[in-house]
């Protein structure tokens, strides 16, 4: 430690200068935290003192030592640095210099099995570890993200109080509770992203379909402007009326229209997909999501198709008012079913891994901050916090107006379908609203051809046992001992 001024002084630290991690640590000295940051190369901290020194109390360091020595005990310390081998290279550069009870808090996007990994290995140091999702890109970090902490509970009260204070707030309520257990967190937050993936998917099928019909992207865009007035208001529906709307410099055409129609992906939503069907939890439209961004950076799979397959061209409309305004209520209950599937999911692994979540809280954390803000989720969190619900779509205000809104659903489905326009998203989410409201499923006949090739057996509707039928013999039915 070169300047013994600066031992102990600091509220937090956060390590990890890229612009996320620049952002949190201006965001908490906004509030009135002393902040000391550090970066693997000192330029970096040396450009954020140099650019936003005066913005309130930073204390940076150029070592690793000198920034640990800094902070004030227990050490709460936030790492903003790349999911993957570069945190598990900055949790072993810092553990060594932490003493008993600090705090270490990976505000990555970390995948939750690591989180779970890295907090054992921190728990048996006696440290605490934290593993905390944060939502809303770099004006989030900023401003106030949605934050989604996961670790031991007690560290919490050290922590807590400050992630709130940075938090976003929503009517007075900070977007930051302790979300449970060791990876509870960045479970939260990977689900998150696989609904924000859902609902980029459904805004993408509204627009295809909007487009269909002719209208313009500037028409779009004071549809869409037009939709986040009502019960679509969201976060993603302004910022898409906003997209739309910007032209190409270089053009003068729709910008939407010179970007190349292959969507990226950094994988929390595959992730979000894989835990899914780890856990056997429907979550089809998100998954519809992710293979549509695989669908649409398939080039050689899209130009061969596009040669060899032929369909319909163009959907054709009685009423194309009464149309778009079909496009808007079959975007709201896709919406819902998202979420539905994306809070089943949470309240799945919440059992399987001994997390006791309350979805209602992930609801209400989510209302500001975040990108998948949405004033639905308001009702959201208040459905869940008022009724012991086992699906979103069982909530009272929510099917009520699943029911007034399915005969639009229903036509856009049946139209773009017709029309050749690709709506996997609205189309799995219908789905799974008939399937998990259909009193039975073609599951039974499954069940039959799965005993006729493997004896794989079944059970009956009218009596308890395991059965099998004897289908390369006299085809009588025997019962299976348990
Ligand atoms: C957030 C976002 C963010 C995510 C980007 C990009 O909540 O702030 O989810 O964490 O990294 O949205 O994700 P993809 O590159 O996978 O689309």
């Amino acid at each position: 430690m070169t300047d013994d001024s600066k031992v102990g002084t600091a509220d937090i630290g956060v390590v990890g200068m890229a612009v996320m991690g620049s952002n949190l640590a201006r965001n908490m000295a906004h509030k009135g935290f002393t902040t000391a940051i550090f970066n693997r190369t000192f330029a970096k901290t040396k450009d954020v003192m140099d650019e936003h020194g005066s913005e309130g109390d930073f204390v940076p360091s150029e070592t690793v030592e000198e920034f640990v020595a800094s902070l004030k005990k227990p050490r709460r310390i936030v790492m903003m640095v790349k999911a993957g081998p570069a945190t598990d290279a900055t949790i072993d550069q810092l553990t060594p210099l932490l003493e008993e009870g600090d705090i270490l808090v990976d505000g990555g996007n970390s995948f939750f099995q690591d989180t779970r990994r890295r907090e054992a290995k921190l728990r048996d140091m006696n440290l605490n570890f934290i593993g905390c999702g944060i939502s809303g890109g770099e004006t989030g970090a900023l401003e106030g993200p949605s934050m989604m902490p996961g670790g031991p509970k007690e560290s919490y009260e050290h922590i807590g109080p400050i992630l709130e204070k940075i938090s976003a707030q929503y009517e007075g309520e900070p977007c930051c509770t302790w979300i449970g257990t060791d990876g509870a967190g960045h479970f939260v937050k990977m689900v998150h992203n696989g609904i924000e993936y859902a609902d980029m998917q459904f805004i993408g099928e509204a627009y295809e379909l909007l487009k269909g019909i002719g209208v313009t992207p500037d028409e779009a865009a004071d549809i869409f402007a037009n939709w986040n007035e009502g019960d679509l208001d969201s976060f993603l529906i302004e910022i898409t009326s906003e997209v739309l709307r910007q032209k190409d410099a270089e053009t003068g055409k729709p910008l939407v229209d010179v970007i190349l129609d292959a969507a990226g992906m950094k994988g929390t939503g595959t992730w979000t997909v894989q835990e899914a069907l780890n856990l056997g939890v429907p979550a089809a439209s998100i998954a519809e999501s992710v293979f549509s961004r695989a669908v649409s950076s398939s080039p050689e799979l899209r130009e061969h198709a596009q040669a060899a397959l032929e369909g319909p061209n163009g959907i054709k409309v009685d009423d194309r008012e009464q149309f778009i305004d079909d496009i808007r209520r079959a975007l709201w209950c896709a919406k819902v079913v998202a979420y539905a599937q994306g809070l089943d999911e949470i309240r799945v692994a919440g059992q399987e891994y001994g997390w006791d979540i309350d979805v209602a809280a992930c609801a209400r954390i989510w209302r500001a901050g975040c990108i998948i803000r949405a004033k639905l989720l308001d009702r959201i969190s208040n459905e869940y916090a008022a009724n012991n619900l086992v699906t979103l779509l069982e909530a009272p205000s929510i099917k009520a107006e699943l029911a007034a809104c399915q005969d639009s659903w229903r036509r856009v489905v049946a139209r773009a379908t017709e029309a050749g326009v690709p709506i996997p998203g609205f189309s799995s989410a219908l789905s799974y609203y008939d399937m998990v409201r259909a009193p039975r499923l073609n599951a039974a006949l499954t069940q039959g051809l799965r005993d006729f090739f493997g004896s794989h057996t079944y059970k009956r509707v009218d009596k308890p046992g395991v059965f099998h039928t004897l289908w390369s013999g006299d085809r009588s039915e025997v019962e299976i001992e348990a």
